[in-house]
């Protein structure tokens, strides 16, 4: 059985003093209880990067560090954007791509989420494909034709070498940052439907994170349900407490299941 992977996607928070601040937090609850049965990541803005894996490797805090967007190309006249090889530069080991607030905010098309996957993962990131309906359209019955179009454009075309530094997050868009949590059994459906276009598509083994209003009072129940391979968390993950106890609740799953 694999490992569970809770990231945080700190978005556009915290500056780089906050940043070290709570990185250092995390490292001492890990010390006070390793955990054995989930990878940690966090994800900062651009700015903290640098600091960010500088303390991680001095303090050997035990998670991995993502940036939240990368642009497709590796060089060039692109004003303000930041390419996979300075990423790799700096330690980062994954990269968010597609998130909907990228889709809906910057106008990233399903045509640029595949671009950026392909470049992402030919440079050797690990790219966390984020998917995820709007409110009309699961109001309107069509969230998994919707998603797996979403799913399919992206996969497409990917390499088995690049396949395997895949990760999909489902992050239904209505539940981002609304305190609506998706109800198990929405999670467990778009799970089940996620792994079998992924499998479609070579994808056998994918890790599917779900994202949405995860906290640590939801945490365990939506790990327990079975069909997840952890989180991408967002508010939740700016303090060092709620990230942890929802590190926790996968830990206690994952090591229930491995009993
Ligand atoms: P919230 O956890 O704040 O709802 O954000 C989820 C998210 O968008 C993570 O990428």
């Amino acid at each position: 059985m694999g490992r569970a992977l809770v990231m945080g996607n700190w978005k556009m928070n915290l500056d780089y003093v906050e940043a070290v601040h709570l990185v250092q937090q995390l490292g001492v609850l890990a010390s006070s209880r390793p955990l054995e049965h989930v990878d940690i990541a966090v994800v900062p803005p651009f700015v903290d990067l640098r600091s960010v894996t500088s303390v991680v490797e001095s303090e050997r805090v035990p998670l991995t560090v993502g940036a939240q967007h990368v642009h497709p190309l590796e060089s060039g006249a692109h004003t303000g954007e930041i390419s996979a090889p300075m990423l790799r530069r700096l330690g980062v080991t994954w990269v968010l791509v597609g998130h909907s607030e990228r889709r809906q905010m910057y106008a990233m098309t399903d045509e640029v989420v595949a671009q950026t996957l392909q470049s992402a993962t030919r440079q050797g990131l690990a790219g966390v494909l984020c998917v995820g309906e709007a409110l009309e359209v699961r109001e309107s019955g069509r969230h998994l034709g919707v998603v797996a179009d979403q799913l399919r454009s992206a996969l497409e075309g990917l390499n088995e070498a690049q396949r395997e530094l895949v990760t999909i997050a489902y992050e239904p868009i209505w539940a981002i940052g609304t305190g609506l949590t998706a109800a198990t059994p929405q999670v467990r459906e778009m799970t089940e439907q996620i792994r079998v276009v992924a499998q479609s598509l070579s994808l056998a083994d994918v890790r599917v994170l779900y994202g949405g209003s995860v906290n640590a009072d939801n945490a365990a129940s939506l790990v327990n349900e079975g069909s997840l391979d952890g989180f991408l968390v967002g508010g939740a993950s700016l303090k060092a407490e709620s990230f942890w106890a929802i590190c926790e609740a996968a830990e206690d799953c994952y090591s229930g299941r491995a009993k």
